[in-house]
């Protein structure tokens, strides 16, 4: 796993660099999964420094209502992309997978020993159950990754401006967050891939699969939000969480922090590869509007 080129030799249609490639082609596949094989930083989460915090920095932290619901969802995200990586044949692309799957895994070191660092207390975890779906479940945490990566990038940038975030523990956690971007470009690529090598028949059901899982990702966002009312941790605080970071900023100001981050973070990648789109494209309709509105009322 920390030598990943051993396969690389063996790999044909490579296009040579910037060349130009289909998506859905041999060179796509190559050119995605060697963007994540080749970019992987091999820290390891026991000899992370977790810097000092005094009292005021450490109970900010400590009160911040995500860290149940982040161990569980990268303990989560390492079962399901893992049961995909284990059922893909093409040998590259099973290398890739299954490297996401050991970075999801050791996200989840990472968040266990902040945890104990600064004396965080944690719910007790559930029993993490091995998907029936493999497909399925590497596309609901893909997908997933795609939404809460995005507003991860601008909330890490604003808890850094405020100070929030002392500077000693955003250098800590930079890896952590640079390493989701790498994994929604990994996924955008997957998608546009695999849609494309499926037999024409099989493609509309693929489709409905993808819609299917956006379906589900809202239904759980507004059953987690309503349960954070009854004291259950929030997994929309990605989406909710600037003003508990410190920040005075409105949600059109957010946006387009998560957006200038966004493009920021992919643009250090092989420009061919295909940017996640679907969020982006999300927020800046919605910003249009946003933006909009005090101008109509004057
Ligand atoms: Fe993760
Ligand atoms: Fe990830």
């Amino acid at each position: 796993m920390r030598n990943p080129s051993a396969l690389s030799g063996l790999q044909s249609g490579a296009a040579a660099p910037g060349e130009p490639f289909r998506l859905g082609s041999r060179a796509h596949l190559y050119a995605f999964c060697r963007m994540l094989l080749d970019t992987h930083n091999p820290y390891r989460p026991a000899v992370m420094d977790w810097p000092k915090l005094d009292g005021q920095a450490r109970d900010r932290l400590v009160s911040l209502p995500i860290w149940d619901i982040a161990v569980q969802t990268e303990g989560r995200a390492r079962l399901n992309v893992a049961s995909y990586a284990a059922g893909v044949a093409d040998p590259l692309l099973k290398e890739a997978v299954a490297l996401n799957a050991f970075e999801e895994g050791r996200h989840k070191h990472v968040l266990a020993n902040l945890v104990q660092a600064y004396g965080i207390a944690l719910a007790p975890e559930p029993e993490y159950a091995t998907p029936r779906d493999p497909e399925w479940a590497f596309m609901v945490t893909g997908f997933s990754e795609c939404i809460d990566s995005f507003f991860a990038f601008g909330l890490f940038d604003v808890a850094k401006r405020s100070g929030f975030f002392p500077e000693a523990l955003v250098e800590t956690f930079e890896p952590v967050i640079q390493e989701e971007a790498r994994h929604i470009l990994f996924f955008a690529n997957w998608v546009a891939w695999h849609r494309r090598n499926l037999a024409l028949w099989r493609r509309p059901f693929f489709e409905l699969k993808v819609l299917c899982v956006w379906l589900f990702l809202i239904r759980e966002r507004i059953g987690i939000a309503r349960d954070v009312s009854n004291g259950v941790q929030d997994n929309n605080f990605t989406v909710t969480g600037a003003n508990q970071l410190g920040a005075d900023i409105d949600a059109a100001e957010l946006m387009s922090v998560c957006l200038a981050e966004n493009d920021r973070r992919m643009a250090r990648y092989d420009p061919r590869l295909k940017r996640p789109s679907t969020v982006p494209a999300l927020m800046r309709f919605a910003l249009r509007f946003m933006r909009a509105r005090p101008q109509e009322q004057t």
